[in-house]
């Protein structure tokens, strides 16, 4: 629902921001679905990049007419997992959730508190952001690219190298190829592997998955996907697979396609309460890994910049990626297009 709230200027370490483009992510949808829990009312979009307009009082990050990508995990560098190397964890962004730092809202209606979600709310033309949640880029980059550079971008590429880990000469299966999932191919191409096997049960992302580096694809709906990945990597599994939907089933196929010595990485989030089995022999006799990734495990403040020159020289294929801009007013039809299956990301332009 389109509605015109409240927001309130930024406080003291916070920034008020002009949002130039919102992508469309499934993880919205999540909530939208209530596969996930937000508190309500919620302003949603959490993959946005847009212009600094304010910045409220002690604020040194970043300055007015900044461009800027808004992470979605503010790191406060002051915590143990920050501390650890881990921002894309900040306890204190954790602790906080859809408020923002201190605890309270600046979107409101009525007398009523709204949340923020990953303290961006960026499907809305302002957003009062954490100064830590803004990377300036100022490379000029259009806002539907910087926008992807906000969330599927560092969740699918970083899960291949900061996760995953992947290594040259590799093979590799993605299960699922909606805007995440293509950017896990895009990082598995960068990273050298021999094969990138695309999986999905939709022929059409699977052949535009091709743009992408996909060498081979396997569409799960013709046959168990497992066997078919078996056939393409000599009986023997992918090294590398990447759960990148969010469903029980999804994750147990990955594990099961995986490679003796093999690292299953699960990028997608499954519904609530969702529990997938696995084979506890098979994992210790085959010395698999199996592991999640939040946000790809990468570093927003340093990483971010990384992946803008990624896309600069080249070597990230944004341009292909986002296929389809619609106006805030369209934002029920970008996900009605979502549900439809239609390949590649949806952008919201401001
Ligand atoms: N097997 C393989 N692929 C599947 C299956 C299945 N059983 N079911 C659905 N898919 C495919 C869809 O056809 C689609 O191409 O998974 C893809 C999901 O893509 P998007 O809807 O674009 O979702 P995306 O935004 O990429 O997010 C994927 O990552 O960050 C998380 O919350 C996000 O859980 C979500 C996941
Ligand atoms: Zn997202």
């Amino acid at each position: 629902m389109v509605e015109d709230v409240d927001l309130d200027e930024p406080k003291a370490g916070e920034v008020l921001v002009k949002i130039g483009a919102a992508g469309v992510c499934r993880s919205d949808r999540h909530f939208m679905h209530g596969d996930a829990n937000i508190a309500l009312p919620a302003v949603l979009g959490h993959e946005g990049a847009g212009t600094v307009e304010k910045v409220g009082p002690g604020v040194t990050l970043t300055k007015p007419g900044d461009q800027v990508i808004l992470s979605f995990v503010p790191a406060c560098g002051r915590c143990k997992s920050c501390l650890e190397g881990n921002s894309n964890l900040c306890d204190l962004h954790m602790a906080t959730g859809p408020f923002m730092l201190d605890g309270t809202t600046r979107l409101h209606k009525g007398g009523k508190d709204i949340h923020h979600m990953g303290k961006v709310a960026c499907f809305a033309e302002y957003a009062v952001v954490p100064e830590t949640g803004c990377i300036p880029t100022n490379s000029g980059i259009s806002m539907d690219k910087a926008a992807m550079i906000g969330c599927c971008v560092p969740t699918g590429v970083g899960a291949t190298m900061f996760s995953a880990k992947v290594q040259p000469g590799s093979t590799v299966a993605v299960v699922g190829c909606g805007g995440v999932g293509l950017n896990v191919i895009m990082g598995a191409k960068l990273l050298n592997a021999s094969q990138i096997i695309a999986v999905d049960i939709r022929e059409s992302q699977l052949e535009f998955a091709m743009k992408f580096g996909a060498t081979h694809s396997v569409n799960a709906a013709d046959r168990d996907p497992v066997a078919q990945v078996k056939e393409l990597t000599g009986g023997r599994g992918a090294d590398y697979t990447f759960e990148v939907f969010g469903s029980a089933e999804t994750v147990k196929a990955s594990y099961d396609m995986c490679a003796k010595s093999g690292t299953v990485t699960v990028v997608g989030i499954a519904p609530m309460g969702a529990e997938a089995s696995i084979n506890a022999v098979d994992l210790v006799r085959n010395e698999k890994t199996l592991r999640g990734t939040y946000y790809g495990s990468a570093r927003g403040r340093t990483d971010m910049p990384t992946m803008v020159d990624l896309y600069l020289s080249g070597r990230l294929n944004l341009d292909d990626l986002v296929v389809r801009h619609y106006s805030l007013d369209q934002i029920n039809e970008a996900y009605g297009d979502m549900d439809e299956g239609e390949v590649g990301r949806g952008a919201i332009m401001f």
